[in-house]
C-alpha cells in the first residue's frame, strides 16, 4: 500500500514506515555481512518521532556534525555519537564531548587544541583524524570534499611521519550519492597515500555517500571491499550514510494556489517553496520527480513551470507536463523528499513550514508537527 494522499494535510512531508523499514533492512544485512559498524548521518536526516522505528531494526547509534546533533544522538537516539566537525569551538567542544564515544579532529591544529579536553572529559572517547584521499568522482563541485584546495581532512602530505599516540582511527568522506565501484576507486587512493598510517590505527571510518539503497548499487562488492579491507588493514570498518537510509522513503505534499502565463510559459504557483523546503533542488541543482506528472515535457500536453511560494524570483523549476490541465487546489507531490529537506528548511519568507507526518500502511497518518506564527517569530527574537 502507498501514502493516502486524500488524508494528508497541505503542505506535509510524510515519511512511510514500510518504505523506511525496507531501507533499513537492507542496510541491516550489509551491516551483518560486512562485519562494519553502519551508523546513520544527521546531516542527512533527524527527523527523531522516527527513531523508534530505527531502533527496533538495531540501528541506535549516529554521526553528528554539530553539538546539537551530538545531543540529539544522545537524548533521542540513546547512543553518544561519532562526532566529527570541520572546526570544533571553545564554548562548545566540552559539551560535545558528553554526548560522543568517538571524535574526529579536521586537522591536526585542532587535534592539538581539542585533544587534551577530550581526554580529559571523564569518560573514553575514541580520537580520530579525517584524512583527505584527494580522489574523489563527484561531479557537483558543491559536494565534493576532495575538490583542490578542500578544507576537508588533512592530505597524506600534511601528515605528520608518526601518528599521535592517542589517534585511534582514521575517517575520510569523498562519496556521494555513489555506487561500491566508486568506493572501490577510493579505497585504492586511500591504500595508496595512506598505507604508512592505516597500520597504526583501530578504526577507519569511510563515511557517507554510500547509496546501498538505490536500485541497482552493487551491495555484494559493498560488503567484499569492507570485509577485505578490514582483513587487509586490522581495522574495525565504520560507515556512515545518511541519503541511504532515507532514500525514497517519502514525499512533499503540496497544493497548487495559482496559475499565471508570461511570455508562453506557465507556472504553477504551489503552497511550498523550492528555496525554503527543497533547497537541494536549486542548490545541487535538480529536478525532483512529481507524481503522475510526466517528468520531461510532453508535446501536445499541459506544461508548466513549478513555482515556490516565497518572493524569490529563481523560486521556481520546469518544466512538468500533465495529462490534463492543471487547477487551483490540485495535489502536487514531491517524491523523494526526506533526506536532504527536513533538516534543511527555512522560514524564509515567512512561509508556512509544511507540517511533519508518518504514514503507517495500518494505522494510517499520524501528523506528529505542524508549524506557525509561533514558530517564525521565536527564530527571530
Ligand atoms: C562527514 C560526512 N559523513 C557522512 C555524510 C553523509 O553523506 P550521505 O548522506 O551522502 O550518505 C556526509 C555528507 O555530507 C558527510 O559530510
Amino acid at each position: 500500500m502507498a501514502i493516502d494522499i486524500s488524508k494528508v494535510p497541505s503542505p506535509c512531508y510524510v515519511l512511510d514506515e514500510q518504505l523506511l523499514r525496507n531501507n533499513l533492512r537492507l542496510i541491516d544485512r550489509v551491516r551483518r555481512e560486512s562485519g562494519a559498524e553502519i551508523i546513520m548521518a544527521f546531516k542527512a536526516f533527524a527527523f527523531w518521532p522516527s527513531f523508534s522505528i530505527f531502533r527496533e531494526c538495531g540501528f541506535d547509534c549516529a554521526t553528528a556534525s554539530s553539538l546539537s546533533e551530538a545531543m540529539l544522538a544522545r537524548h533521542e537516539l540513546g547512543q553518544p555519537a561519532h562526532t566529527y566537525s570541520p572546526a570544533y569551538t571553545d564554548a562548545e567542544f566540552d559539551a560535545i564531548c558528553q554526548c560522543s564515544s568517538h571524535i574526529t579532529f579536521n586537522s591536526l591544529s585542532q587535534y592539538e587544541r581539542f585533544a587534551p579536553r577530550a581526554r580529559a572529559a571523564g569518560h573514553a572517547i575514541s580520537l580520530g583524524l579525517r584524512i583527505n584521499p584527494e580522489s574523489s568522482d563527484v561531479a557537483t563541485a558543491l559536494y565534493n570534499p576532495c575538490a583542490p584546495g578542500s578544507r576537508m581532512g588533512i592530505t597524506a602530505a600534511n601528515m605528520p611521519a608518526e601518528l599521535p599516540a592517542d589517534i585511534e582511527g582514521l575517517h575520510f568522506h569523498a562519496l556521494c550519492e555513489s555506487d561500491s565501484t566508486d568506493l572501490q576507486k577510493t579505497l585504492g587512493a586511500v591504500e595508496q597515500r595512506f598505507a604508512r598510517w592505516l597500520p597504526k590505527v583501530r578504526w577507519v571510518n569511510m563515511g557517507g555517500g554510500h547509496l546501498m539503497t538505490r536500485k541497482g548499487y552493487d551491495t555484494d562488492l559493498l560488503v567484499r571491499l569492507i570485509r577485505d579491507f578490514a582483513r587487509r588493514w586490522g581495522v574495525r570498518v565504520i560507515l556512515e550514510p545518511g541519503s541511504a537510509f532515507t532514500w525514497q522513503t517519502g514525499v512533499l505534499v503540496s497544493d497548487v494556489e495559482d496559475v499565471v502565463e508570461n511570455g508562453g510559459i506557465s507556472t504553477a504557483i504551489v503552497n511550498v517553496s523550492f528555496a525554503a523546503h527543497m533547497p537541494d533542488c536549486l542548490e545541487m541543482p535538480y529536478k525532483p520527480r512529481i507524481a503522475g506528472a510526466h517528468h520531461d515535457p510532453v508535446d501536445g500536453l499541459p506544461t508548466y513551470r513549478i513555482g515556490g511560494n516565497s518572493c524569490l524570483s529563481g523560486d521556481y523549476i520546469g518544466s512538468w507536463s500533465f495529462d490534463r490541465p492543471l487547477r487551483v487546489g490540485d495535489k502536487i507531490v514531491f517524491e523523494d523528499m526526506i533526506h536532504y529537506t527536513v533538516v534543511k528548511t527555512t522560514m524564509f519568507n515567512g512561509l508556512t513550514h509544511p507540517s511533519l507526518a508518518i504514514w503507517d500502511d495500518a494505522k494510517g497518518l499520524r501528523v506528529v508537527r505542524t508549524f506557525g506564527y509561533d514558530d517564525y517569530r521565536s527564530r527571530l527574537g
